[in-house]
């Protein structure tokens, strides 16, 4: 049996190229970090359009904490105003944002804008985006273990692994998109994308648009999904 869907319905994007983006341009890194984030929502806007119910989008991982100390706090400080300048919209959209990721590294006001905007939108159920910051796979694999009692239950179950997954909420990406070239997951749903369509794509983050997401659609139409069937 092939279950060739042939319409997505969850994407996941690994934002990735802002610095190169910037250098590239003669820029420095952070300018590539603020086009970057402006490049959000209307990607949002566009996966709204385009039929799909649910968007994974990978924004900062668990080892980019090695970057620079000037860095990390520019992408934190731009977290933090986008959190709460799109959340509004984002709600009169009937968008339900949830993050994935562990909250507990963060500062405390991200932390705070981010319970905000998930109890904001907490009823809505148009669309359904996860926002992956302060994300690693294999923390939440590891978290997902720890979470689980094995004294009780000594066999763990694939069903019960993926039950219990912060990220379960959702269904497994049909598509993983990466822009900015490099060809890796970076830690990005490992478990997760099991069976995902991967696409990589040479556009920088900051200038992927809706006609890059469109193409990626209409490709995953033309492939032939097995399973292992
Ligand atoms: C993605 O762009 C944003 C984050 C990982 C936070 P990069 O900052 O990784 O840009 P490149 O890959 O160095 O160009
Ligand atoms: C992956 O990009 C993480 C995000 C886009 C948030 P990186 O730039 O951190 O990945 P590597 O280091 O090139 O693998
Ligand atoms: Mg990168």
């Amino acid at each position: 049996m092939s279950v060739n869907k042939l319409k997505p319905n969850h994407i996941a994007i690994i934002m990735d190229g802002n610095g190169r983006w910037a250098i590239e341009k003669g820029l420095e890194r952070s300018e590539g970090h603020i086009k970057g984030y402006q490049n959000i929502k209307p990607i949002v806007m566009a996966a709204i359009k385009s039929g799909i119910k649910f968007l994974t989008i990978y924004a900062f991982s668990t080892e980019n904490w090695n970057r620079s100390k000037e860095e990390i706090e520019f992408i934190l400080n731009l977290a933090a105003d986008v959190i709460d300048k799109e959340s509004q919209e984002l709600n009169e959209n009937n968008v339900k944002i949830s993050h994935l990721g562990s909250k507990e590294k963060l500062p405390k006001d991200i932390q705070e804008k981010i319970h905000r905007s998930e109890k904001l939108t907490e009823n809505n159920n148009e669309f359904f985006l996860s926002v992956a910051f302060n994300y690693g796979s294999r923390n939440e694999i590891v978290e997902t273990i720890n979470k689980i009692n094995l004294s009780e239950n000594n066999y763990l179950t694939e069903k019960q692994f993926s039950e219990n997954l912060s990220s379960n909420k959702f269904p497994d990406p049909d598509i993983i998109i990466r822009t900015g070239g490099q060809k890796r997951l970076s830690n990005f749903l490992l478990w997760e994308s099991a069976y995902s369509e991967l696409f990589f794509l040479d556009v920088f983050w900051p200038e992927f648009s809706e006609k890059d997401l469109t193409l990626v659609i209409n490709e995953f139409s033309k492939r032939k999904r097995n399973f292992g069937t």
